[in-house]
């Protein structure tokens, strides 16, 4: 079917049926003809890697590779993921960002059985809307044991106003082990150990959650610092980084030594271009970042836990032809600007925030940590979670309020929302499907619920979500 965007919006105002396109489409294909189907093969094994630095360990890969093969389609295309798991434990993929049919989820559970070893299961969906995505394994820690990769969508019609563009992956990792369930030195769930950074051994409480392990190794597209591979540019270039935190359990803030970073896209979805000294970028968001390779040189693009430390990630930036020195690493002070939630503007208003305010109200008060190993969302702990109600076509906001000590990103499946910002307009609140929350922070979120289904919510830190902080939005009709 051939629709505008324009009928889509004018369509969805009127109050008319939904169609069954997600949130935040901006560009709908003219073209009649049935979409090409593009088909991958995932076969999830235990694999040993190393990251670059000679360390061999265990991990939990697909097709034997760190990050996963990156998934790269046009907008419109159907993508097709024959994934057979030859992992011991049972898996699925969760396809992050992405509004697709609720049996393609992923979720155990929730949207489908797991998928037993030696078992394969099809995901079929369609590559809509065009942006930056991830995939992930969404069972257990096996995230962080290395089941992710890079899903991209390019526009159905070429508009690259981009000369190059790189896939920026940033990770943590425990290298001894590759992480996850297998590791015994853990970081504590108290929140207060973490702006300090401070570590002290942990041990896995019987039956309970684990507490986060402490990273030893930091990766970019799955090699550490220095055998990252520099990104090649020439004088003059217009680079687009497409930046994305498949960390477990890291936030980092990301700088650009000698240039200047543009944000572009926030979650996939194109905001106004905004220029940005500090990335912040919490576990699960993307951002696509622009800049002008105007000073030859030697450079780094760093990323630095939230907080301190210098940077442990570093990304070498190499002008073609030019001999390379040391590479100066950008400076992280307090005079950085930041671009912050608040400084975004959607590029494209989106249909919730043209359909007016929302009609039903959760508060979403997010706790845990301290004395506890669980995390909560009003209290309870997954799966013994509250059920939100939701029905086809309403507006719903989520009002979080942190009241732990550690910043929660919490993630929606099936929808972008729209950032709440009383300060702005509705028509310019960003579409995300991501957002951090940070520590005594509130902050609001609405989307439209148009994707019928059982939908996971939850915070973007592995081992938060595996320690009860998330909870299901059910469509009611
Ligand atoms: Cu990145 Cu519930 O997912
Ligand atoms: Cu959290």
């Amino acid at each position: 079917m051939t629709i505008s965007r324009r009928t889509f919006l004018q369509s969805t105002i009127g109050g008319l049926v939904l169609l069954n396109l997600p949130l935040g489409v901006r560009r709908l294909s003219h073209a009649e003809k049935a979409p090409a189907l593009r088909e991958f093969h995932f076969n999830a094994s235990v694999t040993s890697a190393n990251l670059g630095t000679g360390n061999d360990f265990l991990a939990w890969t697909y097709n034997g590779q760190i990050p996963g093969p990156e998934i790269r389609v046009r907008e419109g295309e159907t993508i097709r993921v024959i994934l057979r798991n030859d992992l011991p434990e049972p898996t699925t993929i969760h396809w992050h960002g992405l509004p697709v049919k609720n049996a393609m989820d992923g979720v155990p559970g929730v949207t489908q059985k797991p998928v037993m070893p030696g078992e394969t299961f099809t995901y079929e969906f369609a590559a809509r809307p065009a942006g930056s995505f991830i995939y992930h394994s969404h069972v257990n820690y096996q995230l962080d044991q290395g089941l992710y990769g890079p899903l991209v969508i390019e526009p159905a019609h070429a508009q690259n106003a981009y000369d190059i563009e790189f896939t920026v992956m940033l990770e943590d990792w425990v290298m001894k082990d590759g992480g996850g369930t297998a590791n015994t030195m853990r970081r504590p769930a108290m929140g207060m150990m973490h702006g300090t950074g401070l570590r002290r051994r942990g041990i896995r409480q019987g039956p309970g959650p684990l507490l986060e392990p402490i990273y030893d190794g930091f990766a970019v597209n799955g090699r550490a610092f220095p055998s990252i591979k520099p990104l090649q540019v020439r004088k003059g270039d217009k680079v687009k980084l497409r930046i994305m935190n498949l960390s477990s359990a890291t936030i980092y803030d990301s700088a650009l030594a000698g240039h200047t970073m543009t944000i572009t896209h926030a979650d996939g979805n194109a905001v106004t271009p905004v220029k940005t000294d500090v990335l912040r970028i919490g576990m699960g968001e993307r951002y696509d970042v622009e800049f002008r390779a105007d000073n030859p040189g030697s450079w780094f693009l760093a990323a630095r836990e939230t907080g301190f430390g210098e940077g442990t990630l570093r990304v070498p930036i190499q002008y073609r032809g030019v001999r390379s020195a040391d590479a100066i690493l950008p400076v992280f002070n307090r005079r950085m600007r930041f671009a912050s939630y608040g400084d975004l503007r959607t590029r494209e208003p989106s249909n919730t925030a043209l359909l007016g305010p929302a009609e039903r109200v959760y508060s979403q008060i997010l706790g845990g940590g301290m004395h506890s190993p669980y995390w909560t969302i009003n209290g309870y702990v997954y799966p013994d979670a509250e059920r939100l109600l939701v029905e086809r076509g309403e507006r719903i906001r989520l009002r979080y309020s942190n009241h732990s000590m550690m910043p929660h990103p919490m993630h929606l499946h099936g929808h972008f929302f729209n950032v709440v910002n009383t300060s702005l307009p509705r028509e310019l609140w960003i579409l995300k499907d991501t957002i951090i929350v940070n520590p005594m922070e509130s902050i609001d979120i609405e989307f439209l619920a148009d994707n019928p289904g059982n939908w996971f919510h939850h915070c973007h830190n592995l081992y938060h979500m595996e320690a009860g902080m998330a909870n299901v939005i059910m469509y009611a009709s």
